[in-house]
């Protein structure tokens, strides 16, 4: 199977619902979902059946554009009105990825711009709106991975964490997307490691499955193995996605990603995040800003054990993301260009923010 030709989202031809590869299945069920209603579509967001923070946006994109067709009214400020409840209800799915907020404000801008037009014809800029947010993520992806690309030297070892690969995005991912370039220019010499990213493997699950059914060389790891993996020398370079990176570079990612940059500045190598310049969030100046998504205790207790494996009552813990600090990143990879520190005049000099 070729992931590349897989569509995390898509609007159905005649616009009545979309079609959700349904990722907690994966990798041993590959099934697409065809859900309608909007709350749904809010509980695929929330039980990560569509997730990564790029797929999360275009899904909102098209999801609230859906919703919208089908408000009942000739009014354009009910409409909007409508259509601001909406969006609200759609923005509470999960907190972490700027994303999701960053494509319903998008869709809104839309709205706000069209009201003199009739109602039918706002609702075909929504969806028209929704499908440019789906291709330009196509295209972002595609730049961020030349981008990483060119930082690559033949026979590397690249380690990644959680899956910001094109489960994660429209195509390509953003961490996995250099490797799907070298793939482009007829590199097969790279190793990919890929932690297996705990509780929800998502490493495990998908980046695994989806860099091995392309014909990458990837090995899996425990998260515990990363540090005897980049002492043994297998490791020289780190690709990691994002889910929001302040305007200092502080970046919050999958739970864990702050552990691996720590190790790799202790093993002194590079750690790149790969951002579509719509992750970062310019309003925020720290990652400390950032709100952090707290998951059900099952999640580490249960879920994917046939039975459980910690004790009644016992507390849990169970952040979603961490925030790795702006000093311990290499560069940051948008699709407009590779920033260095200091980050913020970085991404003022690309117009990140504008
Ligand atoms: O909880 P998830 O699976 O949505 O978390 C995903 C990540 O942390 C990804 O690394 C991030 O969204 C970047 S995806 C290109």
């Amino acid at each position: 199977m070729n992931v590349l030709q897989l569509d995390t989202v898509r609007l159905s031809a005649d616009r009545t619902h979309l079609e959700i590869l349904d990722q907690t299945l994966l990798p041993n069920t590959v099934k697409v979902l065809s859900v309608s209603r909007i709350e749904d579509i809010w509980e695929a967001i929330r039980l990560l059946r569509v997730r990564g923070a790029p797929a999360i946006g275009v899904c909102a994109g098209y999801a609230i554009a859906l919703t919208a067709s089908r408000i009942e009214t000739g009014d354009q400020e009910q409409f909007c009105r409508e259509f601001v409840k909406q969006k609200e209800y759609l923005a509470s799915a999960r907190p972490t990825a700027v994303n999701l907020f960053w494509a319903l404000n998008r869709m809104e801008g839309v709205v706000r711009a069209s009201l003199a037009r009739p109602v039918a014809e706002i609702k075909e800029r929504l969806f028209a709106e929704a499908q440019a947010i789906r291709d330009e993520d196509v295209a972002i992806s595609h730049s961020i991975g030349e981008i990483g690309f060119s930082l690559l030297r033949h026979g590397d070892g690249i380690l990644t964490h959680c899956n910001a690969g094109t489960l994660a995005t429209a195509k390509y991912g953003t961490a996995t997307a250099p490797m799907y370039a070298a793939l482009e220019h007829g590199w097969t010499d790279l190793r990919v490691y890929c932690d297996e990213t705990r509780p929800l493997l998502q490493g495990a699950r998908l980046t695994a499955f989806e860099l091995h059914s392309a014909g990458i060389d990837t090995t899996l790891i425990c998260d515990s193995m990363a540090s005897i993996t980049m002492k043994r020398g297998l490791i020289n370079i780190v690709f990691v996605g994002c889910d929001r990176v302040t305007r200092n570079g502080d970046t919050a990612n999958k739970i864990g990603t702050s552990a691996v940059a720590i190790l790799a500045r202790h093993y002194g190598i590079p750690f790149y995040v790969c951002a579509p310049s719509s992750t970062i969030d310019m309003s925020l100046e720290t990652g400390d800003q950032i709100p952090i998504e707290e998951r059900p205790p099952e999640e580490v207790t249960e879920m994917w054990y046939t039975e459980r494996m910690a004790p009644e009552g016992i507390k849990v813990c169970n952040p979603a993301f961490d925030v790795t600090d702006h000093s311990l990143i290499t560069g940051i990879i948008t699709e407009r260009g590779l920033c260095r520190p200091p980050f913020a005049t970085a991404f003022e000099a690309l117009g990140i923010g504008r």
